[in-house]
């Protein structure tokens, strides 16, 4: 069986890498790290001993790329205190500054190019750093194994497409990660085999908008693959092993995948379905292609089909021209919805995207803030409800390892998503457990487990 875990062989140069920004980021790190491995590299978690520094980076708001900017003056410390410390950019916000980081790096590579990387490290002198900033339209690294650099060996991403054809208005993703295309499924399900051989209960398949993943076989259409079909095909592995995914696009979620995730119990029911507004206006300004009611009904057809399937969202606070009354109606789907959790964003312009070049970033700071404020503080209390509500239900729990809070206790994910805190019987990360909730906060469910 081939090693997924990282190499760590102490006569090799050592590569250090931090990631910033979404879950692929982290799929691509560790793609960039199985790369590196074949050219001769060895991870190293201390930055203190690389030979080469990575930060692996995010674009998607501005207080993402100031953060990396800081991280910058850091690793150029680095380089005052050694000799032959190389610095590199990857990612997104590479891709998106191109050759106004090179005064800053040594390296600049954006997402499609980490197959040079070994070609660029190579070529990297004091005077003459490198850069490889080209977009692909074929790239998915489908054949590449990657190395896991998680830390309890249960849960995986995959990625099964990259890139976006979306133009949401205020969104620099498909600027730095090009076009959509979807990636060879038997690769992908070769890679789920793989890590459930190796102890992995939970894979998660990761794209901007799964729903519109599909694999055209060249040589027989009855061959081609939709999401639906993909979910199928990875979550028949093994009942043991767990599928997830993320992120599913409002406009684009089918009655198939809906139907599919409903005919397999480790399909795991929890849908990331971001509704970024809950006013119809700025849906069309935003270019969501949907509109408030098409939300809500997606919401309804997934609770008639599969009645405790969890739901989280993304909201964006303060979107150009965003009045009372469209910011009001945000709060009112929110409790309509009864999201279980939400990630809440205050909009950050970004340069270059449709929004940036017609719509004035118009909601003062204050405002904005004040109504991100409102929505976090609303969707604290959703929460609570959300949960609430499965005070008495029995749940199956992936263990992932002790509590933080009492070693005497273990935490776990239900099939929604919620974490799950109960007393130990001396299981591991990678056990399945049942229990009954028994009591809940805004992020916990507290439980017994059965028979006790
Ligand atoms: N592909 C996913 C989201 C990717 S970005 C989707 O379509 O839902 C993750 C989240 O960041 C988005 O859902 C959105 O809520 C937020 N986001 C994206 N661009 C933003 C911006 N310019 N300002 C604030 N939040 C933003
Ligand atoms: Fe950005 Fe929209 Fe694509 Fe999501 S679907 S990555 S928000 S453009
Ligand atoms: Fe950030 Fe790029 Fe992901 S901008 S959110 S790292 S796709």
């Amino acid at each position: 069986m081939r090693d997924i875990r990282p190499i760590t062989d102490p006569s090799r140069p050592k590569v250090y890498i931090e990631t910033y920004g979404c879950q692929m980021n982290v799929n691509d790190s560790e793609v960039i790290l199985s790369i590196l491995q074949d050219a001769g590299y060895a991870l190293t978690e201390d930055m203190d001993e690389a030979n080469v520094i990575l930060a692996n980076t995010c674009s998607i708001r501005d207080n993402a790329e100031q953060r990396i900017w800081g991280r910058i003056d850091q690793f150029k410390l680095q380089k005052r205190k050694r000799d032959n410390v190389v610095i590199g950019i990857v990612g997104c916000m590479a891709e998106r500054l191109k050759d106004k980081l090179l005064e800053a790096v040594d390296i600049v590579a954006g997402p499609d190019s980490y197959r040079t990387l070994p070609d660029l490290l190579a070529a990297v002198r004091p005077d003459r750093p490198q850069i490889n900033v080209l977009l692909s339209h074929e790239e998915t690294y489908a054949e590449i194994s990657p190395v896991r650099m998680d830390r309890n060996g249960v849960s995986a991403f995959i990625s099964i497409m990259r890139g976006c054809n979306n133009v949401c208005s205020y969104c620099v993703v498909p600027y730095t990660r090009g076009a959509e295309r979807s990636r060879d499924p038997y690769t992908i399900v070769r890679e789920a085999q793989e890590l459930f051989e190796n102890g992995y209960k939970e894979v998660t398949l990761l794209g901007q908008n799964v729903d519109s993943y599909y694999w055209k076989d060249k040589e027989n259409a009855d061959r081609n693959v939709n999401f639906a079909q993909l979910l199928e095909m990875v979550a028949k592995i093994s009942p043991e092993m767990r599928v997830r995914f993320s992120t599913s696009h409002p406009k684009d979620i089918s009655d198939e995948v809906i139907y599919t995730m409903a005919m397999y119990e480790n399909i795991c029911k929890h849908i990331h379905l971001p509704v970024q507004s809950g006013s119809s206006i700025m849906l069309e300004k935003m270019r969501r292609k949907y509109d408030r009611e098409w939300y809500l009904e997606r919401v309804r057809k997934i609770r008639s089909v599969i009645p405790d399937c969890g739901i989280t969202t993304d909201v964006i606070a303060g979107f150009c021209g965003e009045t009372e009354q469209d910011h009001t109606d945000t709060l009112t789907l929110m409790e309509e919805v009864v999201f279980d959790s939400a990630f809440m964003f205050a909009y950050s312009e970004r340069p270059g995207t449709l929004a940036s070049r017609k719509y004035p970033d118009d909601i003062p700071y204050e405002l904005k803030t004040q109504r991100l404020n409102e929505i976090i503080a609303l969707q604290g209390r959703m929460s609570l409800k959300s949960n609430e509500k499965d005070v008495g239900k029995r749940m199956k729990v992936l263990v992932e390892g002790p509590s933080k809070k009492n070693p005497d206790e273990l935490c776990g994910r239900a099939s929604s998503n919620k974490m799950c805190v109960f007393p130990s019987r001396g299981e591991k990360a990678g056990d399945y457990c049942e229990v009954e909730v028994v009591s809940v906060t805004s992020a916990t469910l507290l439980c017994k487990r059965i028979n006790d």
